[in-house]
């Protein structure tokens, strides 16, 4: 199924409806994904990006009932990671003189993972590829999402090419942004930046700059997954703008490990008290053994604070608090506030834990946290209400 995009240019790409996990076991997907590639047919013929290597035979027939492959001049590899070059091989097996446009990183990444000498053409930002009456421009977007990524821009029919940026793991046959559902397509390219792009965020808002200070006019963003922007595409330039700038809304996320329910009950007491402090912020809770971690991460990118628990095992943390702990210092989430809570039997270490992570992850902590001997009772429920009342002030 291939779908017209704009003139002369169509997506030829995949739509992965069963993908649950990306990256690995690393990202859940729960809508599936698409991996975007386009077909540009004007007097020159130019393909950009191809697909995941397990599709790599169906795209690459896909593309031959499209256009006679010896037809495509040149090869655009925005990014070299696998969901976006992995049908590159099988495809150049058919073209092996088809010159590949990338960064000089892509060449890296290229050669790296299939060994193949293909004719790489190395380009940088600026750099400029007629195809007739109209030119693909490129932009270098290194770390959005790696070192070698790109965009290109299509002249005349000012469509901008993002590979990863702007995308969502969606999979939709409708594949534009005015077809589907608003409120998942904005969750899932929310969850997306959460968990993708968070590190990179002061790389995000300065490319994002870059590019506005093109004044190139910009009719349609055609991203690598997901779906097309092509009703107000500002609106996710805007939206990664807000997003890159230490965003958060009023919302408190709670989220906590437990082994015999001790420290669910101090969440729920402590989210009580906050509540009762203050009526206007959300406060959401997490079980975070049983939730999915990256809806988890998600929250967090929208909160203005978290408070964490987990109980002393083995004078440490739970396994999935340890997981997530470590999954927050690599994020690197920037202005948000945090504090730690636990209930313990004997030696009591995982609120000092926890608060050293949550430090070297880039959390302002707001104080030593509450720590809870045995399962709390009556006076503990009231210490953990009091106590989420003192944090509604200070997160
Ligand atoms: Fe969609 Fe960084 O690959």
């Amino acid at each position: 199924m291939n779908i017209p995009v704009k003139n002369n240019v169509c997506w030829v790409g995949k739509i992965d409806w069963d993908l649950r996990k990306f990256h690995g076991n690393e990202l859940s997907t729960h809508r599936g994904s698409t991996y975007n590639s386009y077909l540009i047919r004007e007097e020159k013929v130019a393909l950009i990006d191809t697909v995941w290597g397990p599709f790599a035979k169906e795209f690459v027939k896909n593309l031959s009932s499209e256009i006679d492959l010896k037809k495509i001049d040149y090869v655009i590899a925005n990014h070299g990671e696998t969901d976006h070059s992995g049908a590159l091989p099988e495809l150049m097996r058919l073209i092996p003189d088809a010159p590949v446009y990338c960064t000089a990183n892509g060449v890296k990444s290229l050669k790296g993972q299939y060994h193949e000498d293909w004719d790489f053409k190395v380009v940088k930002t600026g750099d400029r590829l007629n195809l007739g009456n109209k030119e693909l421009v490129f932009i270098e977007a290194p770390m959005l999402h790696w070192p070698d990524s790109m965009f290109c821009y299509l002249t005349g029919d000012n469509i901008l090419f993002s590979n990863d940026a702007f995308g969502e793991h969606l999979a939709s046959e409708f594949m534009f942004n005015d077809l589907v559902d608003q409120s998942e397509l904005m969750f899932e390219a929310l969850k997306y930046y959460a968990n993708i792009l968070t590190p990179f965020s002061a790389l995000v808002e300065k490319k994002i700059k870059d590019v506005l200070a093109l004044n190139l006019p910009v009719d349609m963003i055609c991203t690598s997954h997901g779906v097309i922007w092509r009703k107000n595409p500002k609106q996710i330039i805007e939206t990664y703008l807000k997003w890159a700038n230490k965003y958060k809304e009023n919302q408190i996320t709670i989220m906590y490990d437990t082994m015999w329910s001790g420290t669910r009950v101090m969440a729920e007491w402590i989210a009580k008290g906050i509540t009762q402090a203050d009526k206007s912020v959300t406060v959401k809770i997490f079980n975070i053994g049983t939730s999915d971690k990256n809806d988890v991460i998600t929250e967090v990118f929208k909160s203005k604070g978290i408070i964490f628990g987990s109980p002393t095992i083995n004078k440490g943390v739970l396994t999935a608090a340890a997981s997530m702990l470590d999954e927050l210092r690599g994020l690197g989430f920037k202005d948000k506030k945090a504090a730690a809570f636990g209930c313990y039997g004997w030696s009591g270490e995982s609120v000092q834990i926890i608060n050293d992570h949550l430090k070297a992850a880039g959390f302002s902590v707001v104080d030593d946290g509450l720590k809870l001997l045995w399962n709390p009772d009556d006076a503990g429920r009231k210490t953990c209400f009091e106590y989420g009342k003192s944090l509604a002030g200070k997160l």
